[in-house]
């Protein structure tokens, strides 16, 4: 594959929405990064180009099967004007685990890091700075095969494309309601839960428009074979703080492996604040619940970056949790998180790249 990225800029300029106005995921920026493959001349043709809708053959083979994966990521805008990215590699890695999943062919990590530098820096000024704001990353692979057939596609397309976002949840910052889940399922082991795919989350649409209806944010996913043990929210990972000891569910093959999962355990480990990854059930934290021993509960995710959780519907009751409010950690750990995101921070990690 060349490594040299074509580019076409775009001769018109959108209007950028208001900074204090942003939905999730709703506009998107001037440009946009694609690069095709086919089995005989691997990864080729990597350009930006204007942002503009794509043509596609009704046979195409990302209409029928769902061979699909995404990525989502961050980048901001500092105080003195620099373009942060946060832990892209993790992002890049996690993308090629998904790949070997879905049978996509693998892509060269260190090419997309700098072809996403590339991006990003074109459309800067597209970053919001508003408090709680950032450039949303979706990269993205479709099958581009026109073919009924069931079988891995010999022809794909990758894409980047940009959105500037404001938070994930109606809530904002404040606490969400979630309704944990007693009759569908999301993933089970050996399954495809732990890769980014598009069919996860539409297999999680009917509980979550059920839940919606209930006046739930999200549902909270059980394991798939009992319907007993935590796993995650979909849209994020989830933490718990029992009587003091801070547990989250152990990474078990059907739960996403997220990256602000994962940066959180290493911010508590660096605080030396007990954590504990291991199989948590429903009912372990419905009982430290009536015993008052359930102290805060949020969600973590690059979208919904700390959610804190004021409410479980679990049992047919509503387990109010820290009275409905932020908890203490739940706070510290946002700080601390877009702190280090925004440069305001130390990045003690070494986890922001400078576009
Ligand atoms: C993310 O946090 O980037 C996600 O992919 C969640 C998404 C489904 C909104």
């Amino acid at each position: 594959m060349t490594n040299k990225i074509n580019i076409t800029l775009s001769t018109t300029k959108k209007e950028k929405p208001a900074s204090n106005q942003l939905e999730f995921g709703r506009v998107f920026t001037d440009h946009m990064f694609v690069m095709d493959y086919s089995s005989s001349k691997g990864w080729y043709d990597p350009r930006i180009v204007p942002y503009e809708p794509i043509t596609l053959s009704p046979s195409s083979m990302v209409f029928h099967y769902g061979q699909t994966v995404f990525e989502g990521l961050k980048a901001y805008r500092t105080k003195d004007d620099k373009v942060l990215l946060f832990r892209p590699d993790k992002n890049f890695q996690r993308l090629n685990l998904s790949n070997d999943r879905l049978c996509i062919p693998q892509i060269d990590e260190e090419f997309l890091i700098d072809a996403l530098k590339q991006l990003v820096s074109i459309d800067k000024d597209w970053i919001p700075t508003a408090e709680g704001t950032s450039l949303y990353i979706r990269p993205f692979i479709i099958p581009t095969e026109y073919y009924l057939g069931v079988a891995p596609s010999k022809f794909y397309r990758f894409m980047i494309i940009l959105s500037p976002v404001g938070s994930y949840y109606k809530e904002g910052i404040h606490p969400v309601k979630i309704f944990v889940e007693n009759q569908y399922i999301r993933a089970v082991e050996g399954g495809t839960g732990k890769a980014k795919t598009g069919g996860n989350y539409a297999s999680s649409l009917k509980a979550q428009d059920e839940a919606e209806k209930r006046g739930y944010s999200q549902v909270l996913w059980l394991d798939g074979v009992e319907k007993k043990y935590i796993e995650e929210v979909g849209s994020m990972n989830i933490f718990f703080k029992i009587n003091g000891e801070i547990v989250t569910p152990s990474l078990n093959g059907s739960i996403l492996e997220g990256v602000t999962r994962n940066s959180i355990l290493q911010i508590l480990n660096h605080w030396g604040v007990p954590v504990s990854e291991r199989r948590l059930s429903m009912e372990e934290v419905y009982q430290a619940y009536k015993d008052g021993l359930l102290e805060e509960a949020f969600g973590s995710g690059t979208a919904a970056v700390i959610s804190p959780i004021g409410e479980f519907f679990y049992k047919e009751e509503k387990m109010l949790i820290n009275n409905g409010e932020t908890g203490e950690l739940s706070k510290k750990l946002y700080d601390t998180l877009t702190g280090i995101q925004t440069g305001v921070y130390e990045d003690v990690f070494n986890w922001v790249v400078e576009v």
